[in-house]
């Protein structure tokens, strides 16, 4: 039913170098009247007039009702709020920014506006946070080091010239001046490639690489007054092109003691955390990674605009767009791919709620262990620690896949791997902080209040609540039977 990979990708290659030479006035490819430092896209607008429209199309609301899970700026104008669609985050990230404010995703022209616009604890850490938003990070960091990215966010924008202040992913960042190349600009990835050993990437993975520029996980590295030490960096030393596990991550997350970068209130644990792992879910062995297709291939597909054909720069969900960047390969009928889609995304949805609701549990276990300690109650320090190592797995493992802007897409099979883990991790952990609670003489219960409610509303500056109406519920009815309403406490 798919049609052969090589000739697709072949046939790709043809019709774009058609773009630049059959296909394609003169005028239209100016190419050579843009500035090697040119940032802005207007300037490169005059040149390809086409794809700069294309491109600001990020700005417009998307069809709504199209997308089961990934709703974002759609026609409805809602913003949907991560921490009420799957509230078990109230208690995992009680105690910094993602605790107050997390919203999905919307579309590139946003970035810069979205920080802005956002609690301003999520941009505590200062200049720093516009590393995937301003294609000025590079320049601004070479320039002005730490004076820049560890600057209040407001005061390093102002940094920035004032006409391009709020502009987020922009022709400079993925192509070089002479005409459409593909490349990528951040210095971080640039080291991060370098840790896992890659070189000379083809035409085809640069296709993945200008996506992996900030589709990637990194830690903000931290001093120990917690001040940022640094520019952002990927945790991938223990992994190799196509092979970025979440155990290679893991390893890195926890040895690094410069990436621990906020306290969790609940168990009062200096954590490191995971970001929006797009590049490293792909990219471990999924299918379509497996079959040579790219984050463009489904997420840029070609379109006609008037007479030509270009890459769609209106970069969005594939679902929003019709599926039409599916067609390309795939002969099935949109309806059964759709529900291809979904069927991953309700497993994974399912499996998302077991392993968020089983670490929630077990943060709330230490809690109440902790608050026994404090009035003396005397816990064994090996049966303990090993409580925290198994915790510290699972909570990694469930923010690590709820992160990925997929929802299981993007690679079903590790999703679900990654998922069972941190159910297994937890399920552990909580039986390890039964067995000291009862040494201690507590009893916490058959059923740990999570007590939500408490963590989700009347969040940051903007008195955010829980809103009932955008929360998942698991699609196969089987978290309700492990836990109750009454222990949610919503
Ligand atoms: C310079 C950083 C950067 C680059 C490069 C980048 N993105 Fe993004 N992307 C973002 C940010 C930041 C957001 C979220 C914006 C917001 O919510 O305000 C985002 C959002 C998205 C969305 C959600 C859009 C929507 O309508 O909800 C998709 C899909 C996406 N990016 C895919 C891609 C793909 C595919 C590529 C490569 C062709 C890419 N991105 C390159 C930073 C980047
Ligand atoms: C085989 C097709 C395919 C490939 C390849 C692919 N994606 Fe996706 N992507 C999807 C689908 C389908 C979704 C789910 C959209 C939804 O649920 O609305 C998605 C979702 C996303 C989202 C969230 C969209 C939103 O509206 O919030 C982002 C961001 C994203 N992908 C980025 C990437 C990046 C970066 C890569 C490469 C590393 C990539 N994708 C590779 C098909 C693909
Ligand atoms: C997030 C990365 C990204 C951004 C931002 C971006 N492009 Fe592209 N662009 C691509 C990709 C991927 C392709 C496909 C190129 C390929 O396969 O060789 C492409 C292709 C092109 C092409 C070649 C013809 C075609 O349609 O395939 C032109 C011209 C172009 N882009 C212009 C622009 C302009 C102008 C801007 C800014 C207004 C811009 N691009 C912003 C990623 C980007
Ligand atoms: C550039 C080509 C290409 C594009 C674009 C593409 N696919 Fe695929 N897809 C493939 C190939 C190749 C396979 C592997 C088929 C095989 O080996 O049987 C595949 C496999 C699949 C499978 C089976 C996966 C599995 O786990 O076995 C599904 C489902 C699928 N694609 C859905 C989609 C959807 C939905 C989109 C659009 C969002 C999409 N594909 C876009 C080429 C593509």
């Amino acid at each position: 039913m798919v049609k052969n990979a090589v000739m697709m990708l072949t046939g790709l290659l043809v019709v774009c170098l058609c773009l630049a030479g059959c296909d394609s006035k003169p005028e239209t490819y100016l190419a050579a009247q843009i500035d090697e430092n040119e940032y802005d896209p207007e300037k490169w607008g005059d040149a390809y007039p086409l794809h700069y429209e294309s491109w600001l199309k990020t700005k417009e609301p998307k069809p709504v009702d199209k997308t089961r899970y990934k709703r974002g700026w759609d026609t409805d104008e809602v913003v949907y709020d991560k921490l009420s669609e799957f509230p078990f985050l109230g208690v995992l990230f009680k105690g910094w920014g993602f605790g107050i404010e997390y919203n999905e995703p919307r579309g590139h022209y946003y970035a810069v506006i979205d920080q802005i616009e956002i609690d301003s604890s999520r941009v505590a850490s200062g200049g720093v946070c516009l590393a995937c938003k301003t294609p000025f990070h590079r320049k601004m960091t070479e320039t002005h080091g730490l004076d820049y990215l560890g600057k209040p966010y407001l005061e390093a924008l102002d940094m920035l010239p004032e006409k391009l202040r709020e502009l987020g992913p922009a022709c400079y960042d993925c192509h070089l001046q002479d005409p459409l190349e593909l490349t990528f600009k951040k210095d971080h990835l640039e080291k991060g490639l370098e840790m896992i050993g890659k070189k000379d990437p083809s035409r085809q993975e640069l296709r993945i690489l200008a996506c992996a520029q900030c589709h990637i996980t990194y830690s903000v590295p931290k001093d120990t007054d917690n001040k940022v030490a640094g520019d952002v960096t990927m945790p991938w030393r223990n992994g190799q092109w196509g092979d970025i596990s979440i155990e290679g991550i893991i390893d890195v997350l926890l040895t690094d003691e410069f990436r621990l970068e906020w306290v969790q209130e609940i168990t009062g644990f200096k954590m490191p955390f995971i970001r929006h792992p797009e590049f490293e879910l792909f990219s471990r062995g999924s299918v379509h990674f497996k079959a040579g297709v790219a984050c463009a291939d489904c997420h840029m597909p070609f379109t006609r605009s008037g007479s030509y054909k270009i890459s769609d720069h209106d970069v969005t969900s594939p679902l929003k767009a019709d599926l039409r960047a599916c067609a390309q390969c795939h002969t099935q009928s949109k309806e059964w791919l759709t529900d291809q889609i979904f069927h991953t995304q309700d497993r994974t949805t399912s499996l998302i709620l077991r392993a968020g609701y089983g670490t929630a549990t077990c943060a709330r276990l230490f809690e109440t262990l902790h608050q026994a300690q404090a009035k003396g109650a005397a816990v064994d320090k090996t049966v303990y620690q090993e409580a925290k190592d198994l915790y510290m797995q699972a909570f990694l493992r469930i923010v690590f896949i709820n992160a990925e802007n997929s929802v299981g897409f993007h690679n079903a099979a590790e999703a679900g791997r990654v998922l069972g883990d941190s159910i297994a991790f937890a399920g552990k952990s909580e039986g390890l902080l039964r067995q000291l609670l009862a040494g201690v003489g507590v009893n916490p219960g058959l059923e740990v209040a999570l007590d939500l409610g408490e963590t989700l509303n009347n969040r940051g500056e903007a008195k955010l609540n829980f809103r009932p109406e955008q929360e998942f519920i698991d699609p196969f009815g089987i978290q309700d039977k492990l836990i109750s309403e009454h222990a949610k406490g919503l």
